[in-house]
């Protein structure tokens, strides 16, 4: 088997973690090729809660190697503060491989993201404030700082410096902050880089060899669909491509190796952080699904916003993606509704719209459009085939399969790691 990728099809959190962890046994290495510690995946093994940010989740897995791609931007405090986190608790993380060419995200970052959300006021994108943006930005405008510099200390002494001339100017003269200084940054970054150098390699060389090799390399997005810089509901997204074609860019690999795309859709929908979200409920329903859904951040403890799910959206993940899977998940957190209203399309000041719109103005008016299907009551935590479901959450799941252009291959009945149903097998 080559690559396979796992992508968010909706607005992030939809259960990407458990879903890496459950292919976990059957893959060689796992990939992170885009964002940061942005990201926050809860895996639920037996009695044990991991949550991680910067790691890929297929780090819990024994035998699997992880690798931290191009694509992703490193907060290396961070790095080390997980990696000491998961040792604690007795998880062998010394497979860990590191791409000489990720970017790294500083303490000037962080700062930058978090006065430029207050400077935007009520137009502000209600970031993780992880620096996230900034660190993408410089990557974009050249002046970024990657992991291969920290070996070199003349030559990332001169980028910090050339980085600070402009970004202390900004801070102080526009922001009313202190300026930074590039000794302490420099000083803080060489602090880690020996305990960095046995990780980092020329890892789009390394996954060439392993799928030469006929490894099995899982990628592993940060993020979802609607949150991409480029397919997502800009500007309300984060800075990297979390879509399934990021798999190649942030990681070095040939696009061709890509054989399947399995795309994570939760039962319903969430939101952290503003922009549009059509099927948003403002009521008891949403209230229901937050509860229910212990719907709050991974990474920073907001509560998320609740809606039902919309298939326009999941068709136009399958499409962007190629998705060729989705994995339901949350199913169980529907239980106890009498009737769960599904989006099927949306209304346009009067004209309806069986796609995405591709207008953001025609998006931030959309009006859902529902079909309401009878609820179950039955506990499904138990199920494991399909048949063990209620007719009722059968008929969800079909009903849903039809609208959302790609099949349903597994369901999430709970947050624990056998807690899913599985229809057809994800990898063939
Ligand atoms: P990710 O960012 O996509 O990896 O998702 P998060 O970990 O941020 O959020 C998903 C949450 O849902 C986590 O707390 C999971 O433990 C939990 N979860 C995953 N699948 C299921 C499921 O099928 N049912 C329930 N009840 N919880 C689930
Ligand atoms: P996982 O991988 C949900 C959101 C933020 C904000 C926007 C930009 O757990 O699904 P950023 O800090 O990236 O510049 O913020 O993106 N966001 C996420 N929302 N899940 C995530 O990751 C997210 N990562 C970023 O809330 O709206
Ligand atoms: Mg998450």
């Amino acid at each position: 088997m080559p690559a396979i990728v796992i992508i968010g099809a909706q607005w992030g959190d939809e259960g990407k973690g458990k879903a890496t962890d459950l292919l976990g046994s059957r893959i060689d290495y796992v990939v992170k090729f885009n964002g940061g510690n942005n990201a926050g995946h809860t895996v639920v093994i037996g009695n044990q809660k991991y949550a991680l940010h910067l790691l890929p989740s297929g780090i819990l897995t024994e035998g699997v190697t992880p690798v931290i791609g191009n694509g992703v931007v490193i907060d290396i405090e961070v790095l080390f503060d997980e990696l000491d986190a998961l040792i604690a608790r007795g998880v062998d993380v010394s497979k860990l491989k590191v791409s000489a060419n990720a970017h790294l995200i500083t303490h000037y970052h962080r700062t930058l993201d978090k006065v430029t959300e207050r400077f935007l006021g009520s137009r502000s994108i209600g970031t993780t404030g992880r620096g996230i943006g900034p660190a993408y930005a410089d990557k974009i405008n050249r002046v970024g700082l990657r992991v291969q510099d920290l070996f070199d200390e003349n030559i990332l002494r001169q980028k910090v410096e050339a980085a600070l001339d402009q970004k202390n100017h900004l801070l102080v003269k526009i922001y009313n902050r202190r300026a930074i200084s590039a000794d302490e940054v420099v000083e803080t970054l060489l602090s880690y880089a020996e305990r960095l150098r046995p990780m980092v390699a020329d890892t789009a060389l390394e996954l060439h060899t392993a799928l030469e090799e006929g490894k099995t390399v899982l990628f592993e997005a940060g993020q979802a669909t609607m949150l991409d810089v480029d397919h997502g509901t800009y500007p309300f997204v984060t800075s990297s491509s979390s879509t399934a074609g990021g798999a190649a860019t942030g990681s070095g690999i040939g696009p061709g190796r890509i054989a399947r795309v399995i795309g994570i859709v939760k039962a319903y929908t969430t939101r952290v952080g503003a922009g549009p979200f059509p099927t948003e409920l403002f009521d008891a329903s949403g209230e229901f699904l937050r509860a229910n859904g212990f719907e709050f951040g991974t990474t920073t403890g907001r509560p998320r916003r609740c809606g039902w799910y919309d298939a326009p959206i999941a068709r136009y993940s399958a499409r962007i993606n190629g998705v060729t899977d989705f994995v339901l998940t949350k199913l169980d957190v529907l239980t106890g509704l009498e009737t769960i209203p599904v989006c099927v399309a949306y209304d346009v000041d009067g004209v309806r719209f069986d796609e995405m719109p591709v207008s953001q103005s025609d998006f931030h008016h959309a009006v859902p459009i529902y079909e309401e299907f009878p609820g179950w009551t039955e506990d499904i935590t138990g199920a494991r085939t399909f048949d063990d479901l209620p007719k009722n959450a059968q008929d969800y799941i079909l009903a849903v399969e039809k609208m959302s252009g790609a099949r349903i291959s597994a369901i999430g009945v709970g947050p624990g790691r056998d807690e899913i149903v599985e229809r057809h097998d994800l990898l063939s």
